[in-house]
């Protein structure tokens, strides 16, 4: 792998947007109409995008430049978040449009691409910069790279980048060899795997809370942390994506990518400065401190999950065996948590408690640290509910922010206390749009700031955490379904805390 030269990237916050064209792959996809569209045309709503700028959509689907457009209109005015659409702004942004109709394993796409690029950039003045979108099925990743490489266009008048969609691999080994698929056009330094949780404002929050301020990093550490609780729960069940998901499960969907890049920013060290290759070195090497488990710490520190069917409100709703796709014998699992250790001197012997799943009561991400109980408890009269730790929690979804749960006096005689909250909420103190993920992503691609994306190192050793925990559970036969639609997941994830004496917080 090429080392990155720390020198050369760019800052966080020195950034200026350069001119490019943006080649999506995908195009007649969902990914491309629920976010990179909407994300794109903000960026332009915004005036975040050079006027040197243009997109070129790429698909099976035979269609012309104007149905292009005509299809994404409808995507940005159905999936934008915001409910305003300005048609000035489109029609400029529009022009910028464009589509190729091809087949990633016909050769001929290529030599199309790269005659249409060049009739882009002199239009377009997108001055040669192209920014490579791969939003396919994960089997086309190499085949689309080493086209692009074979046409020669991989490298060019000015800079070639490729930014690739998860799942990076489906283990270790698929990983490496797709890595070695697109390091022959791709230098590493040029590959932006994307995680869209790095791109939520409250992620990149957790870097600004922990290093900007003084008072918490003393903090955190085993010295007075207790344990670590990293919750990602949706409402939703697998939403039409059930092949899909049948093949991942919930451990590769959610875990192996989104959650321990979660649990990276929350325990890293801090960075030396805030250049691209000092943050990621530090993910990674929190990543690659993660306990790999034995089987026999995998049976006690791991959970699956599969949602069964349950009758809400009057309405039956469907188990995940009865959902469209799905074998009714599946052993996929939807929900999934885990302990994991850090072996490190900043966190040995703290567990972080990891859980996620389909079809759990409420969406919400979250991030809860509980301290240590205060080393003497002198108030002896207070009540069953004054007797907590203190609690941080960081809000990623969906109301975000920050809270600090600690003890206070009730009011009137005797020293009752009872656990009270500081609260920091985005919408109140800064009353503006938050970017979407994709908006920020995709910007910093474009601008060439990879911080906020995933590096091969970094998945390789998530993978190196979640593959044996695959493999033990693969080997195993399941009792699915475990939990019922609208439950907060198998009795056997609460045991689980019960163990070491915690409990999992209901948000
Ligand atoms: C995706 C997973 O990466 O993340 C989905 O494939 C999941 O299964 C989604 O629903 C969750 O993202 P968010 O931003 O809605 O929390």
């Amino acid at each position: 792998m090429p080392i990155e030269n720390p020198f050369e990237d760019p800052l966080r916050f020195e950034r200026r947007v350069p001119e490019c064209a943006i080649v999506i792959f995908g195009a007649n996809g969902d990914l491309t109409k629920r976010k990179l569209l909407p994300a794109l045309y903000r960026l332009a709503y915004d005036r975040r995008l050079s006027a040197g700028f243009a997109v070129a959509g790429i698909s099976r689907t035979s269609m012309s430049d104007d149905q292009f457009r005509d299809k994404m209109k409808e995507a940005v005015q159905q999936f934008s978040d915001d409910t305003h659409f300005d048609e000035d702004v489109w029609q400029a942004f529009a022009a910028g449009l464009f589509y190729v109709a091809g087949d990633i394993a016909d050769a001929g796409l290529y030599q199309r691409l790269a005659a249409r690029l060049a009739e882009i950039e002199k239009a377009r003045h997108t001055g040669g910069n192209v920014l490579f979108y791969l939003s396919t099925q994960p089997s086309q990743y190499a085949p689309a790279a080493l086209g692009l490489g074979s046409a020669g266009l991989g490298k060019g008048n000015g800079w070639r980048r490729l930014i690739v969609e998860k799942p990076f691999g489906h283990d270790l080994e698929s990983a490496r060899e797709l890595s070695d698929n697109l390091h022959q056009v791709f230098a590493e330094a040029d590959v932006y795997r994307i995680d869209h949780y790095l791109g939520k404002e409250t992620v990149q929050n957790i870097l600004a809370f922990r290093f900007g301020n003084g008072i918490f990093e003393p903090l955190w550490n085993r010295r007075y942390v207790n344990h670590v609780q990293i919750t990602a729960a949706e409402s939703i069940g697998v939403e039409g994506r059930g092949a899909y998901y049948q093949e991942a499960g919930a451990l590769a969907d959610m875990i192996q990518n989104h959650l321990l890049q979660v649990m990276a920013t929350i325990a890293m060290e801090p960075s030396a400065s805030f250049r691209a290759t000092s943050v990621r070195d530090e993910r990674s090497k929190l990543l690659r401190s993660i306990r790999h488990m034995t089987p026999d710490e995998i049976r006690q520190n791991t959970v699956p999950g599969q949602y069964g069917p349950a009758r809400i409100g009057g309405q039956d709703l469907p188990g995940f065996r009865q959902e469209t796709g799905v074998d009714p014998q599946s052993q996929t699992d939807t929900y999934a948590a885990a302990t994991f250790f850090v072996e490190n001197w900043r966190w040995a012997g703290v567990p972080f408690y990891v859980r996620t799943g389909k079809r759990l009561p409420k969406r919400v991400t979250e991030i809860a640290i509980e301290f240590n109980r205060a080393p003497l408890a002198i108030f002896e009269n207070q009540d069953g509910d004054g007797n907590v730790p203190n609690l941080l929690i960081v809000r990623i979804q969906p109301e975000e922010g920050i809270s600090l749960k600690f003890l206070s006096k009730r009011p009137g005689a005797g020293m009752n206390l009872r656990p009270v909250s500081m609260d920091f909420n985005y919408g109140s103190s800064f009353g503006e749009r938050s970017p979407s993920a994709y908006e920020t992503l995709l910007l910093d691609a474009i601008i060439g700031d990879a911080t906020l994306y995933t590096r091969q190192d970094m998945v390789e050793a998530s993978w190196s955490v979640v593959e044996p925990i695959q493999n033990v559970w693969r080997q195993t036969k399941f009792d699915f379904p475990n939990y019922p639609v609208g439950s907060w997941g198998p009795a056997a994830a609460d045991e689980m805390l019960a163990r070491r004496g915690h409990v999992w917080r209901k948000p």
